[in-house]
Order: C-alpha cells, then sequence, then structure tokens
C-alpha cells in the first residue's frame, strides 16, 4: 500500500502524532514518543506508546520485525523514549480502538527503572514531581493550563490591552506588605512582588488599558488547599473604570475563559471527569451581593462572623457551596481592604471593592476595586491604613507610586486573578498545588 505520507531524504517517513491515526487505517506510519506501558510473552510484545496527543498500543511480533528491532523492543523498560513505526489497523479489542502492527522498532533512550508506580503515596508523586508530569492526569492539567493562559490572554488583547512586564524583585509592597518574601538585593533590603498593581498603575498612565500577566509571590503560612507561595498573577488595570464597569470586565473575562474550555476543550475536560456543560453555564451576569448582605446569610447559616471579619475558607464555602456560577462581594468593610481603595461616598464605612469567589466553596478567584487617584485622599487613606492596623509604609518606597496623583492622574480600577484558583475551580481539583507544574509551597520547595 502507497503511503501519502512525507518521506524525509533518507527515506524515513516523517512521524506523525497519535492523534492523526484515525485517518491512516491500513497505511505505513512513524510514531516517536515514551513508553507508557510493556508486556509480551515469547513472540509478542506489546507496547503502550504515549506523545502529547495520546496513547496506542503498538505490537511488536517476533516474525514481523528485524532482529534489531526485536532486540530493542525487548530491551526497551517502562518511560524509554523511542520511535517506531508499523501499520495502523483498526481493532475494537484496544482501548482506543487502533492498534499499530509493528515494522521496526528503536529505542531513542532507555530508561532506568522508573521511580513511579502504580499506587504511589501524594508526596512521592510531589517529590518525583519533574517525572509525574508525563503522568496523563497530570498532561491533561498542564494542556488545560495553557489553555486558560491562551483564553484570558485572547480576551484582553481582543479588547486593546497591553501586556506589560513589571519587575519582579521590588521594595514597596503592593498589598499589606506583611507577607513578602526578602531578598538581599547587593546589600539592600528587597523583596518578591505580591502584586503588580502598583507598576501596572504607573504603566497605564502611558498605555492605557494594560495588564501584567507574571508570578506574585506570598510568604503567608497558610497551608491550605487554595494558598501558593507563587502564584500566577493577571493584573489589569483600566483607565476611567468605575467599580461596575470592572465587575463587568471581569464577569466576561471568566465566562470567555469557561465558555472557551467548554467549547475547544472537551476531550481535555472529560479526561479530567469534568462536565463540560458545568463550564457552559457560567456566563454573566453573576450575582452580586453586598459585604453586609453576606454576613447576614452567613449568620443565617450559624457563623458567628460580624462587621470587619474577613472570609476564611469556611465563609467562602458557605456562601457558594449551592452555586453553578462564581458571585461577587462587593463594598468591603475599609478597615480590611488594601490602602489604594478610595472610600464609598454613599457608605463611608465600605471601600470601592468587588472580591469574586468560585463556586462550590473553590474560593476567591479575583480581588479588584477603583484605585484612589487624589492625592490628598491616598494619603488620609495610607494614614489610616498605619493607625488602625499598626503598620508603617516606609513612604520613600512609595514616592514612584504617589507621583503618579501628582502628574495627571485619572481615575481607574483594577483587578487581580489569581490563575492557579481558577484553574482549580473549573477543573474541580482538590488541591491548588496541581494547577501549577512545581507548586511552591510553605512545606514544598523541591523539584
Ligand atoms: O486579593 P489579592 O491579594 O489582591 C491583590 O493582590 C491586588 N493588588 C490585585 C489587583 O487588584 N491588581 O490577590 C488577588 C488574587 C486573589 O483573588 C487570589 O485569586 C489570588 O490573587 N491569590 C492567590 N492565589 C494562590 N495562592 C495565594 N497565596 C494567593 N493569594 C492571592
Ligand atoms: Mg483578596
Amino acid at each position: 500500500m502507497i503511503s501519502l505520507q512525507i518521506r524525509k531524504r533518507d527515506g524515513q517517513l516523517e512521524p506523525l502524532h497519535i492523534n492523526e491515526l484515525p485517518k491512516k487505517i491500513g497505511k505505513e506510519v512513524r510514531l516517536r514518543g515514551w513508553v507508557h506501558r510493556k508486556r509480551g510473552s515469547g513472540s509478542i510484545i506489546f507496547v503502550v506508546l504515549r506523545d502529547v496527543t495520546g496513547t496506542i498500543q503498538a505490537a511488536i511480533k517476533k516474525d514481523g520485525v528485524d532482529e534489531k528491532s526485536w532486540k530493542a523492543a525487548s530491551d526497551t523498560t517502562v518511560e524509554s523514549s523511542v520511535m517506531l513505526s508499523g501499520t495502523v489497523k483498526e481493532d475494537k479489542r484496544a482501548p482506543t480502538g487502533y492498534e499499530i502492527e509493528a515494522r521496526s522498532f528503536e529505542n531513542v533512550h532507555i530508561s532506568e527503572p522508573f521511580p513511579i508506580t502504580e499506587y504511589q503515596s501524594t508526596e512521592l508523586l510531589l517529590d518525583k514531581r519533574h517525572l509525574w508530569l508525563r503522568s496523563i492526569k497530570m498532561i491533561n492539567t498542564m494542556k488545560a493550563r495553557s489553555f486558560v493562559f491562551r483564553y484570558a490572554r485572547e480576551f484582553l488583547d481582543k479588547r486593546g490591552f497591553y501586556e506589560v512586564t513589571p519587575p519582579i524583585i521590588t521594595k514597596a509592597g503592593g498589598e499589606t506588605g506583611a507577607d513578602m518574601f526578602e531578598i538581599d538585593f547587593f546589600g539592600q533590603k528587597a523583596y518578591l512582588t505580591e502584586s503588580s498593581q502598583l507598576y501596572a498603575e504607573a504603566l497605564e498612565f502611558a498605555l492605557e488599558k494594560t495588564y501584567s500577566f507574571v508570578p506574585s509571590f506570598r510568604a503567608e503560612n497558610s497551608r491550605t488547599v487554595k494558598h501558593l507561595a507563587e502564584y500566577w498573577h493577571l493584573e489589569p488595570e483600566i483607565p476611567y473604570c468605575t467599580n461596575e464597569q470592572a465587575m463587568k470586565l471581569e464577569e466576561r473575562l471568566v465566562s470567555h475563559i469557561a465558555l472557551r474550555l467548554a467549547e475547544r476543550n472537551a476531550d481535555i475536560l472529560r479526561a479530567l471527569s469534568v462536565d463540560p456543560q458545568s463550564l457552559l453555564k457560567v456566563r454573566p451576569p453573576f450575582e452580586r451581593i453586598s459585604y453586609e448582605k453576606a454576613i447576614g446569610i452567613l449568620n443565617d447559616k450559624g457563623s458567628d462572623l460580624k462587621w470587619g471579619d474577613d472570609f476564611g475558607v469556611e465563609e467562602e464555602r458557605m456562601l457558594t457551596e449551592d452555586k453553578e456560577k462564581p458571585i461577587f462581594v462587593h463594598s468591603w468593610p475599609r478597615e480590611i481592604k488594601p490602602f489604594y481603595m478610595p472610600i464609598n461616598p454613599k457608605d463611608e464605612r465600605t471601600v470601592l471593592s468587588a472580591d469574586m469567589l468560585a463556586p462550590r466553596g473553590h474560593g476567591e478567584i479575583i480581588g479588584s476595586g477603583v484605585r484612589e487617584w487624589r492625592l490628598k485622599e491616598l494619603l488620609e487613606r495610607m494614614k489610616e491604613v498605619e493607625e488602625k492596623r499598626g503598620i508603617k509604609f516606609n513612604m520613600k518606597n512609595y514616592e514612584w507610586w504617589i507621583d503618579l496623583r501628582r502628574y495627571g492622574s485619572i481615575p481607574h480600577a483594577g483587578f487581580g486573578m489569581g490563575v492557579e484558583r481558577v484553574i482549580k475551580w473549573m477543573l474541580n481539583l482538590d488541591h491548588i498545588r496541581d494547577a501549577i507544574p512545581f507548586p511552591r509551597m510553605s512545606n514544598r520547595l523541591e523539584p
């Protein structure tokens, strides 16, 4: 049978990917990948080959290949990198419906005994994360992660935002400043950024609609299923934007990511036991409740939370356990929100802010709000935060940011979305560490 596949100058076939095989039934193909599983008897060896697109079983028969190929197949081990050629056969018994009848087999590299076998402890899988990334579950999760990044950028790029690149090493805290990793910067005290908001604001006054999409670092020693010490933070800034307009943009962004995943990556979702239908429900508008109303709901459910208390994991769960879409909690008390948030003129107990909470207890995925853009009010607000919370801003480190309020200031708003929190929710993961390839947590720094 004549193959339509391109042959290279040396007569070898150009390798295909496993997901291209349904179009090649009866044809000869060449594949390359890793040995996912291997079993065999005296005259036939079965190898399940894995590449980025899937797995397929190849049957290597002693009388169907030359001696060199037979030896290579006999020698191969789990996770060896291999190349093989053969004919694509339809086989109803095979898990994928297809099988390769091998014509040649070659080891690129024979793997040492693979340290991960079936039924390993969570700790071992984290210790061997660099190898566990090859598992079908992690491959699908990392593909979904890549698409979440793509769709988030796609949404903002289409709306005329510029992606900007803030520094990671900084002197000014972007949030409380209390949870920053200190580093020795040539003898000066510096920190890993906890939020790029302040720098995104400076760039906003030049480029208007901007977003930064880099890691943020939090030294909070919270051992919860939703805290990472290093996470990817998407932080848009929007000129002349109100709190309500920011919420509208946030719900559209989150909906865009959910719908795109459901529409374009249903195969990945199903492989991770996620029903694409559940993400198709994530359409605007999202419910909006005030902090005050949320306290009432929580109290009715038995919580003794009172005005001025922040929500913990349990409160977030109570508010969202029966929801199919995220909700907004807005109008937070001025005493628990950051120094850059302006007082709400309609209710001076509160600031112009909103948090987006994911459904089913997955927690806060977005923190957002208007920025205090007036110099006098900003300085007053910073003073208030200092006095009420017993902290001291090193104003020298904030002068450059305060300058923005001195030279052509404009009203503006913005938000920060924790990408791993979004992935955890959309893929219904038990723990945020599985939403990032190499998690950094208070008890995990390696690999
Ligand atoms: O609510 P946060 O602290 O807000 C800010 O940093 C603002 N400066 C953002 C802005 O307006 N530009 O963090 C924003 C989001 C949270 O809603 C959450 O999704 C995520 O960042 N986040 C974390 N994700 C994983 N691990 C942690 N330890 C996180 N802390 C915050
Ligand atoms: Mg927050």
